[in-house]
């Protein structure tokens, strides 16, 4: 076998080489909902495009290669890829989630375990009862990670999870939408599937809503493929072009996100209104270590707490210049965020004290804007 090739190769050669016809070098978009059968009884490598379509398969294949897994789907949003995966549990399945996990996440699994299709066991993952008894107890079929968590960026060891889930027969999903897989890959850590909203940094652009589902198993990949053409939920041929194109940039954009991201924590840390910076890069951040093993870099997302709470909260949003005040992350533009009221709207105040999440948090999702510039705004609003 020869050398693999870098992540930036794989993204940059996605699809090439593959329109037969004319030679294009970018793959042409396929929006044709069906295709030609040369003759009765000998079916066409693509049917009908619910099922399949070329301009997904790209997009799938470099994602599963990005990963180094099997194959996978490609969905019509990240909520349609965690639909997919939960789809292809057996009835009454047992999962376990981080206390602390995606606003969306925690609805479509407490929803269905209030009518019955599943158990839902949300727990704080970082905790030693975790490993050491949650799981014995529980005895689960799945096990899912968010890992760095949203907003406030724990960081599980995904092998140790593994490692006791396996004796346990249970899967391992991991949604790795906040590092890409250019600064993680949980197939390699263990985990049987990996996930992504591809709406934030896979796509980039702020311009497509989207999700991919990767594994290294057979069996699981055509239990998603059954799953992904039953429920109708893939992806459309014009937005997976779109996401190719972003993705052909992921690599280099990510290191600009980063160093975005250190640039501000170094500010806020030394900054007199600033009472916490949460970002794994810090020596101090309690999940430091085990970033540093599974990850190759710490990423563009941050928070940070304010001090005198939320008049001081609204004062420094509302003179925020670049930053917009928005929930979403992983574009090209630095958002801000309020997680007590935006993208953790959902949780009563209980789960939110739980968790962590205090009204005087702010999230930053660090854009690819020019890093003084980047500075100077958020400098000016918290003096
Ligand atoms: C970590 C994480 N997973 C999944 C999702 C859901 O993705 P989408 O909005 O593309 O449905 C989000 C959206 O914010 C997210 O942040």
């Amino acid at each position: 076998m020869g050398k693999k090739l870098n992540q930036k190769t794989i993204a940059s050669k996605a699809g090439i080489g593959t329109d037969k016809q004319y030679g294009s070098i970018v793959p042409p978009i396929y929006l044709g909902t069906n295709f030609e059968y040369e003759e009765l009884g000998k079916e066409p490598i693509y049917e009908y495009s619910r099922q399949e379509n070329p301009t997904r398969d790209h997009l799938i294949q470099a994602l599963s290669d990005l990963e180094e897994g099997l194959g996978g789907e490609i969905l019509s949003s990240g909520m349609a890829a965690i639909s997919l995966i939960a789809n292809i549990l057996e009835l009454k399945s047992k999962v376990i989630l981080p206390h602390d996990c995606y606003g969306g996440t925690f609805r479509l699994f407490s929803s269905l375990d209030e009518k019955g299709i599943l158990e839902a066991y949300f727990l704080n993952q970082g905790s030693k009862a975790f490993i050491g008894e949650s799981i014995d107890e529980i005895n689960p079929d799945l096990i899912w990670i968010e890992s760095p968590s949203n907003p406030l960026l724990q960081v599980v060891d995904i092998q140790e999870i593994v490692k006791k889930s396996k004796k346990k027969n249970a899967l391992v999903a991991v949604d790795n939408t906040f590092l890409s897989p250019s600064l993680q890959n949980p197939l390699k850590l263990g985990a049987d599937i990996v996930m992504h909203s591809t709406t934030k940094y896979i796509n980039g652009h702020s311009d497509v809503i989207g999700g991919a589902v990767i594994t290294n198993d057979a069996k699981i990949l055509s239990k998603l493929k059954f799953w992904a053409n039953n429920l109708g939920i893939t992806g459309s041929p014009f937005d997976s072009y779109l996401t190719l194109r972003g993705l052909r940039t992921l690599s280099l954009r990510m290191k600009q996100h980063e160093q975005n991201a250190s640039a501000l924590v170094e500010l806020l840390s030394n900054h007199p209104k600033v009472s916490h910076v949460y970002y794994p890069g810090l020596k101090h951040h309690p999940s430091h270590e085990i970033a540093k093993k599974q990850q190759s870099g710490f990423g563009g997302m941050l928070s940070f707490e304010i001090k005198n709470g939320l008049p001081e909260v609204k004062k420094f949003v509302d003179d925020l210049k670049i930053l917009s005040l928005a929930g979403s992350l992983g574009g090209f533009e630095s958002l801000v965020g309020h997680p007590y009221t935006m993208t953790h709207a959902a949780l009563s105040p209980k789960q939110k004290k739980d968790i962590g999440i205090k009204k005087n948090l702010i999230r930053i999702s660090a854009g690819l804007e020019d890093t003084e510039d980047l500075l100077d705004a958020v400098k000016k609003a918290l003096d």
